[in-house]
């Protein structure tokens, strides 16, 4: 028997990305009549939703020929985009250059050079993301943009992305039988929520897509940028690939009230998962409240706890 043949076996570790469970919460949701699900993105190879964003950003730069063998990719990351990149990287054989920072979990800083990325990490005051984090990683990534055979990603005006994310919402419509009332999801660079409302939006326009920012951060709904302590979101600055035309509604959810659900969800639910996640339960719970009877709300695990050992939240 030949095994590369079988279609049991995945012929890359890349094709072990998507196709996620998607589980029902039972007790967050105690004395709610709608049902509350989670996308279990962490099955995913490198424990993050990132990983769809990475091979769409990669696949599609090779088919439009701005990528090509022996070029190396650059990105600026918080660390889940680089850990995803840097292991599509290592498949399809691409050097792979960061520019990251130590406001991030070190989980993820290891995960990068684990899978042959090279680093370069600038500090950000008290280890937190500030209002400058972001753009100043942006500022040395465009720098070294300029440097020859280089293709930067560049996440947050990459609609390449889009496409990875557009799977995860068949996905989801595939899993409850389009029946979905609801869908709830933090932003960082906009990608998995415009992504996914995309096609919920074109399936049925009267799903209700609730964005969740940093209570500390709310730059889009109230025009304020600040300190805070949830990794991923809150950037600082409306992303671009934020439309208005696919969101009903911003919340904001306090660090606080993330760390707090982040922990709960592990202990209650078990589901393993960072403060982004628990902010999305946050935000979750509140839509749920006012849906009703028997509608279906879907959020996300965007990844894995295991990224976030080290930090406050599991200490
Ligand atoms: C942990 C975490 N949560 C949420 C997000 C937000 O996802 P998106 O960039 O698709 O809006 C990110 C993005 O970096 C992230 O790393």
């Amino acid at each position: 028997m030949e095994l590369v043949s079988d279609p049991k076996v995945k012929q890359t570790a890349l094709s072990a990305i998507g196709n996620t469970p998607l589980v029902k919460l039972n007790k967050v949701t105690k004395e709610l009549d709608a049902n509350v699900f989670m996308k279990l993105e962490y099955f995913n190879p490198t424990g993050s939703y990132k990983d769809r964003m990475a091979l769409a950003m990669i696949e599609e730069a090779e088919k439009e020929g701005y990528l090509k063998e022996g070029d190396t990719v650059l990105e600026y990351t918080g660390g889940s985009t680089g850990s995803s990149l840097a292991f599509v990287c290592a498949v399809k054989g691409y050097k792979l250059k960061i520019v990251t920072s130590d406001a991030f979990s070190d989980e993820k800083i290891d995960t990068m050079r684990a899978f042959g990325a090279e680093l370069t990490i600038i500090p950000s005051p008290g280890g937190k993301t500030t209002p400058d984090t972001i753009p100043n990683m942006m500022k040395l990534a465009e720098k070294m943009s300029k440097e020859p055979h280089t293709y930067w990603t560049n996440q947050f005006h990459n609609k390449h992305m889009l496409k990875g994310y557009n799977g995860l919402g068949k996905e989801i419509l595939d899993q409850l039988n389009a029946q979905v009332d609801a869908f709830v999801a933090s932003f960082g660079t906009a990608g998995c929520s415009m992504g996914v409302a995309e096609v919920l939006k074109a399936r049925n326009k009267n799903t209700a897509i609730v964005l969740i920012e940093p209570e500390e951060s709310p730059i889009v709904s109230k025009g304020i940028a600040g300190t805070h302590d949830i990794e991923g979101i809150g950037v600082g600055f409306v992303p671009p690939l934020l439309n208005r035309e696919l969101y009903d509604e911003i919340q904001t959810v306090s660090t606080e009230e993330a760390i707090d659900m982040t922990r709960k969800l592990a202990r209650k639910e078990g589901i393993f998962t960072g403060t982004s996640s628990g902010a999305n339960v946050v935000a979750s719970l509140r839509v749920a409240r006012k849906l009703g009877a028997g509608k279906n709300l879907v959020t996300v695990a965007v990844d894995s706890g295991l990224k976030y050992l080290s930090t406050e939240v599991y200490h």
